[in-house]
C-alpha cells in the first residue's frame, strides 16, 4: 500500500469539522493523514486537531499549509472570500488541491481560478458531495441507463435554515452579507443542486430567475430559476433560507417518457429524510429500501456498509485521495464548478433584467 496523502487543511471553522470527521476514518484506513492546519482562530485549528488527532503543526497564515514542504495536497475550507489567494497560491505553489464551494463570492474571480487552476495543470476538487450520495448516484443511474426512458422535465426545491449566527448560535455570519458571500441561498447552498442538475441532465442553455429577500439581509433567501438543458430537459429549482432551524432538505421530482420518480436527501448519511419513490407504468410504485440502497452503492464504492459514515465527505476526499494515487483528475474538478456557477450567475442577472439569460452569454463574456 502507498503511503497516506499528507493534507495540511486551511480553515478550521463549522463545516471542517465534517471535513475532519471524513479526514479521521481515512486516517484510520491509512488513506490520508491530516499533517498541518492552519485557522487565524486557535481555538478552531484545535477543535479541528481534536477531531483527528494527531495534528503535526498549527498555524494562524494557511499561506504556512501552502508552502510546508510535508504537505502533499491542501484542503481549503475558509469563507468565501479567502478562497482565491488561496486557490492562487496552492496552483501556484503546484500542490494537488480540494477545495469548498463556492469558488469566489463573484463570477468573473470564479472565471480567473478556473483559467489558473487549468493553466496550472493542478488536480483540483471542488466540495460539491452530493455527488457522493447513493439516491443522487442512483438517479443518475436510471437516466444513464435510460431504464424509464428519457428525461421530460423535473421540479427541485431546495430548503435550509438560515446558516447565520442572527439564527444559528455559535455559526459565523458573512453569509448575510452580499459582498462577503456573493450570493445568499442560490450561490451559497444551491450551487450543489446546479451541480447535481449539470451532472445528471447535462449542460444548461438557459435560465429565468427571480428572487426576494424576506429576512432584510443583503442576500437573497428565496429565489427561483426555470432551467432549460441543452438536450431539452427543462425544469425548475426553488431554493429558500428559512427560520426552521435543523431543516436541510432537498426535494426532486423527476418525469420520465416512462416513469416518475420523487426523492428526498439531506446532507448527512443515513438522515431519516432519505427517500426514493419510483413510479413504473401499471406497476404500484417502489418505495425504494434507502438503507439497501446504501450499502449497495457503499459496496461497490470498495467501502464496508458497516462502516459508521456520517458525512459525504468521506467519499469526497476518499475519491481525491484515490484519483491522486491512480494519476487520474479528481472529480467534481474546477470545469463541473464552472458550469454550476455560470448557471448561478444565469440566475443573478436574470433576476435583475427580468429577462431569461443564456449561459452562452455568461461563459463568453467574462
Ligand atoms: N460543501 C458543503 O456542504 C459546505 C457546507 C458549509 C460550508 N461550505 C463552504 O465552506 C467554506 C467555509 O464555511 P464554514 O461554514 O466552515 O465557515 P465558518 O465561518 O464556520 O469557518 C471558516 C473558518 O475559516 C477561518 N478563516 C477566516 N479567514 C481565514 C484565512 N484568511 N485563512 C485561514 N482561515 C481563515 C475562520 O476563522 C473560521 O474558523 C465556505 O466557502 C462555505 O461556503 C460548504
Amino acid at each position: 500500500m502507498s503511503e497516506p496523502l499528507r493534507l495540511g487543511v486551511i480553515g478550521c471553522g463549522m463545516i471542517a469539522q465534517a471535513h475532519a470527521a471524513a479526514i479521521r476514518l481515512l486516517q484510520e484506513d491509512g488513506v490520508v493523514r491530516a499533517v498541518a492546519a492552519a485557522d487565524p482562530d486557535d481555538d478552531g485549528v484545535e477543535r479541528f486537531a481534536a477531531i483527528v488527532g494527531g495534528l503535526e503543526r498549527r498555524s494562524r497564515d494557511g499561506l504556512d499549509i501552502v508552502r510546508d514542504d510535508e504537505v502533499d495536497a491542501v484542503v481549503l475550507i475558509t469563507p468565501t472570500r479567502f478562497h482565491r489567494d488561496y486557490v492562487l497560491a496552492v496552483a501556484a505553489a503546484g500542490k494537488p488541491l480540494f477545495t469548498e464551494k463556492p469558488l469566489a463570492p463573484t463570477f468573473p474571480v470564479v472565471r480567473e481560478l478556473c483559467t489558473a487552476v487549468a493553466a496550472s495543470g493542478i488536480p483540483a476538487q471542488v466540495g460539491f458531495q452530493s455527488r457522493f450520495h447513493p439516491i443522487v448516484r442512483r438517479l443518475r443511474e436510471i437516466v444513464e441507463t435510460g431504464e424509464l426512458g428519457a428525461p421530460m422535465g423535473y421540479t427541485l426545491r431546495d430548503d435550509q435554515y438560515w446558516p447565520t449566527g442572527a439564527i444559528v448560535p455559535g455559526h459565523t455570519s458573512w453569509r448575510s452579507d452580499v459582498a462577503e458571500a456573493g450570493g445568499g441561498a442560490l450561490l451559497e447552498h444551491s450551487i450543489h443542486s446546479c451541480d447535481v442538475l449539470g451532472w445528471i441532465f447535462g449542460p444548461v442553455s438557459r435560465i429565468y430567475g427571480t428572487k426576494r429577500h424576506v429576512f432584510g439581509y443583503t442576500v437573497e433567501d428565496t429565489a427561483a430559476l426555470t432551467i432549460e438543458h441543452d438536450n431539452g430537459v427543462v425544469g425548475n429549482l426553488v431554493t429558500i433560507f428559512n427560520g426552521v432551524r435543523g431543516r436541510e432538505e432537498r426535494r426532486l421530482e423527476v418525469f420520465f417518457e416512462q416513469g416518475a420518480l420523487e426523492l428526498t436527501t439531506d446532507f448527512v448519511v443515513g438522515a431519516p429524510e432519505d427517500s426514493l419513490l419510483i413510479q413504473r407504468p401499471d406497476q404500484p410504485a417502489e418505495r425504494v429500501d434507502v438503507a439497501a440502497l446504501r450499502a449497495e452503492w457503499f459496496t461497490r464504492d470498495g467501502c464496508d456498509p458497516e462502516r459508521q459514515v456520517w458525512v459525504y465527505q468521506f467519499f469526497a476526499h476518499r475519491a481525491f485521495a484515490q484519483s491522486l494515487q491512480a494519476g487520474r483528475a479528481p472529480s467534481p474538478g474546477f470545469a463541473d464548478a464552472l458550469h454550476a456557477h455560470a448557471m448561478v450567475e444565469a440566475g443573478y442577472r436574470s433576476c435583475e433584467r427580468r429577462v431569461p439569460v443564456e449561459l452562452s452569454e455568461v461563459l463568453g463574456d467574462a
